[in-house]
């Protein structure tokens, strides 16, 4: 297991609107089963404003009223997932953000599983560990992400 070798790491991944009512049971059993801590958890219902400022990197983009409307349509989950490497692994758990192409190259994603399209793509999570970072604090304020102050298991409600 070649992830013992990275510090432990947090991103942040959202369950989107779409997946909340018949995949979020069996992604949050998934998540726990490959070794991440959910060190952070929480259903919102994202206003217009919020849904705007959480994807402000893709303002210019032809999809950002969609993908607004999408994202403040109904609730998410949105999580702080704990383990080594997450960012990268919560990624290639994701598979690629268009399921038919997750389909191709990775059928076991929950994309390619549970993605209608390319704007309704069920999970959401970090690129990088400065936007894990930045949208962690985003979602949840300034707490603390450190597992060993949540608890023993660093486990969330
Ligand atoms: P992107 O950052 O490219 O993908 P990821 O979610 O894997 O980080 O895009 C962000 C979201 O924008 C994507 O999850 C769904 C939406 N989107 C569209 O609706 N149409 C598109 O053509 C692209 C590229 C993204």
């Amino acid at each position: 297991e070649i992830s013992f070798f990275f510090p432990k790491q947090h991103t942040l991944a959202v369950i989107k609107p779409d997946a909340m009512e018949e995949h979020r049971d069996t992604i949050l059993e998934e998540i726990r089963g490959r070794g991440f801590t959910v060190t952070q958890l929480k259903e919102t219902v994202l206003s217009r404003e919020m849904a705007e400022e959480f994807y402000r990197e893709h303002r210019e983009k032809p999809f950002f009223d969609q993908l607004v409307d999408f994202m403040s349509r109904g609730p998410s989950l949105m999580l702080v997932l704990t383990k080594e490497n997450a960012v990268e692994q919560w990624r290639a758990m994701m598979g690629p953000a268009d399921p038919e192409e997750a389909k191709e190259t990775s059928p076991n994603t929950l994309r390619a599983r549970f993605a209608a399209d390319i704007l309704h793509n069920s999970v959401h999570g970090s690129s990088n560990e400065q936007h894990a970072e930045e949208k962690i604090r985003f979602v949840f304020g300034d707490i603390s992400t450190d597992a060993a102050a949540l608890g023993s298991d660093g486990e969330a409600d």
